[in-house]
């Protein structure tokens, strides 16, 4: 590998956010802040809400949910027809879940320690008679103390094992939540189609910032707030056109596959429901909380999009684990996320597997100096995005070693 520069640039100007300088904020993993040109789009659309008779139905309600759609499929670089909009992570994934054709007796894989989001609604088919197994990723993932993922595991390959001739879909999280850990989607894909399984992904801690392949993928779900940089209640849903057409439609006025006429009657059509991503889209969306979103895309995709954006994170986080590497205490875990990210195995965000105590420590700590990071199940998180550049880098890594000034 050559050598990471020491003097990054920030990718996406800082100053496109309300984000004060002293604040380092290590956790869109958490929440990802909206852009300025959000906050303005959504204040200007508020004033139509005081004002309806100023709203235009073309340019202000169907022309937004459209704009989002499309900026969504460029981002994913996917097909616009493909795109739904939808709440959130678990509404999309709910979508698939509850409208799937299952058979009592299915079964459904998942990797173990999934977020509810990816894990409730297959445990919920319980009652269709749908089984779920969930699957550990690696040795020593459920043993207390519990291992960290380490460079050399297979996670791929433990899924694709799992499944039996009752499976039917396969559901993961594309970047883990607690470990940060990233699955090889065109690997998994791929495996599944050839056993004739789908595999349905949450997207949420990778979308934005990482690349997404989807060729071999059923369905992508994810909620907008954290690296996409739009705010909650907003998310965007992708299914592959010959799966959606499976699944129980849950589109009513808005998703007719003409043009809704404002009288309250559709036109008259051999389907109720339009074929494209609206056969997926439930009534009148937060067209405020689509703006916001349509806008952080733009920001996002004005930079390059996920490609430059994931290799402008993968140096910064090359860059934090070198420098912590050459310091006892944290050498060998950044050892273990530096194997993890020359494997291409990290999402954006590093989580370090520390004593509960020393986390919560340095957490305070990190307070204290305007650093906000996050833990999940023991570990520590640092989340890394577009805006960050290699000063961040050093004051985090000043932070972690107990350098800072
Ligand atoms: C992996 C994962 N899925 C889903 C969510 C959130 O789900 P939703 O968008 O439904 O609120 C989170 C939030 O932390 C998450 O980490």
């Amino acid at each position: 590998m050559p050598p990471v520069p020491l003097d990054i640039s920030p990718l996406i100007d800082p100053a496109l956010f309300d984000m004060p300088p002293r604040t380092l904020w290590l956790s869109h993993c958490k929440d990802g802040p909206i852009t300025r040109a959000s906050g303005d789009v959504v204040r200007s659309l508020l004033q139509s809400e005081l004002q309806p008779w100023a709203l235009r139905w073309q340019e202000d309600f169907l022309d937004v949910q459209q704009r989002l759609r499309s900026l969504g499929a460029a981002l994913l670089n996917v097909a616009v027809d493909d795109m739904s909009l939808a709440t959130c992570t678990s509404s999309g994934l709910e979508a698939v879940a509850l409208g799937f054709p299952w058979n009592a007796g299915d079964d459904v894989v998942i990797p173990a320690g999934e977020f509810p989001s990816n894990r409730l609604p297959w445990l919920a088919l319980a009652r269709r008679g749908v089984h779920c197994s969930e699957v550990p990723l690696w040795d020593g993932q459920l043993a207390t103390p519990r291992q960290p993922p380490r460079p050399g595991i297979a996670p791929e390959q433990r899924l694709l094992d799992a499944i039996t001739a009752r499976t039917r879909v396969m559901a993961v999280s594309w970047v883990r939540f607690q470990d940060g850990l990233r699955l090889d989607l065109e690997a998994l894909g791929h495996g599944c189609r050839q056993r004739g399984v789908h595999l349905v992904v949450d997207g949420i801690q990778g979308a934005g910032t990482m690349v997404p392949v989807l060729d071999h993928v059923s369905a992508f779900a994810t909620g907008g707030h954290k690296g996409l940089l739009g705010m909650q209640g907003q998310g965007l849903l992708w299914t592959e056109p010959g799966f959606r057409q499976q699944l129980m439609p849950l589109g009513t006025w808005l998703s007719g596959p003409a043009v809704f006429s404002q009288s309250g009657r559709q036109e008259e059509h051999a389907s109720h429901w339009s074929s494209d991503g609206r056969y997926l889209e439930a009534g009148s969306p937060s067209i405020v909380s689509c703006a916001a979103l349509a806008e952080s895309i733009k920001v996002l995709l004005a930079v390059g999009g996920p490609p430059r954006l994931q290799s402008h994170i993968g140096q910064l986080q090359r860059l934090l684990l070198e420098t912590l590497a050459s310091h006892e205490a944290w050498s060998d875990d950044a050892t273990r996320l530096l194997g993890l990210l020359e494997a291409r195995r990290m999402g954006p965000t590093l989580c370090f597997d520390l004593p509960a105590d020393k986390a919560n420590a340095l957490l305070e700590a990190g307070l204290a100096q305007g650093i906000d990071a996050s833990t999940r199940e023991g570990f520590l998180r640092t989340a890394w995005h577009g805006w960050h550049g290699s000063d961040d880098v050093q004051r985090c890594a000043a932070w972690l070693t107990g350098s800072a000034a």
